[in-house]
């Protein structure tokens, strides 16, 4: 299976440690089809709470589109992001807030499943102390947003105290990656 993969990356460096995971992860695939949605780049705009989309479905802004795209498609998201301030970086997390348009679409318009494609989830996060608050308030989040992006979190791998550039050991974080991978696979290969 050749499955279809929808990366939000939420790092500003490209060669930074989220990025370092994200590609040994790809390297564990022999067919992978990834698209990936550079928060950065993209920088889409923050919700607005304008009440648009409670009472119709979508959004005043259409610079949303390619990651709705991308939810429907893909066979798993992967969001990859590192801790800032206990949270996920502003533009990624700017994404996560407009997917209250998904909610509204649910409890205010009907719409059982705005996002119809159920997807496995993993999730790399990076930080740069040993607290893995961060990680955790992470995890809240998605349980929430996850709901209406009709996703399930099935596994989190982490880089931890990347302050501490002595005591980092990327090879235990590869195999790390090697169990995620695995564990996607098995859940990827049990679907009907
Ligand atoms: C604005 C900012 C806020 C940060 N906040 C936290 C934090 O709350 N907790 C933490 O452990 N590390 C924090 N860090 C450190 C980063 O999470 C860490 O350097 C991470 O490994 C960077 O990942 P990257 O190389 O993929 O960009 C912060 C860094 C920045 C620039």
């Amino acid at each position: 299976m050749k499955p279809n993969v929808f990366v939000l990356f939420g790092s500003p460096r490209h060669n930074g440690y989220t990025a370092c995971m994200l590609k040994y992860f790809f390297s564990c695939w022999d067919e992978i089809d990834a698209v990936v949605f550079d928060a950065y780049k993209e920088n889409i705009k923050p919700c607005i709470h304008c009440g648009y989309c409670k009472k119709v479905r979508g959004c005043i802004y259409n610079d949303f589109i390619p990651v709705e795209k991308g939810l429907n498609n893909a066979d798993v998201l992967i969001i990859a992001s590192p801790v800032y301030e206990l949270s996920f970086p502003s533009p990624l997390k700017a994404v996560f807030d407009r997917t209250q348009q998904y909610f509204e679409a649910k409890f205010s318009l009907g719409i059982q499943m705005p996002i119809q494609k159920h997807k496995a989830a993993l999730l790399f996060a990076s930080y740069g102390s040993t607290d893995s608050s961060g990680v955790e308030i992470m995890q809240k989040q998605l349980a929430l947003a996850f709901r209406v992006m009709n996703a399930e979190l099935l596994h989190t791998v982490v880089s931890a105290n990347t302050d501490n550039e002595r005591d980092f050991d990327k090879n235990l974080i590869y195999s790390e990656l090697d169990k995620a991978s695995q564990k996607l696979k098995q859940f990827l290969y049990a679907l009907p």
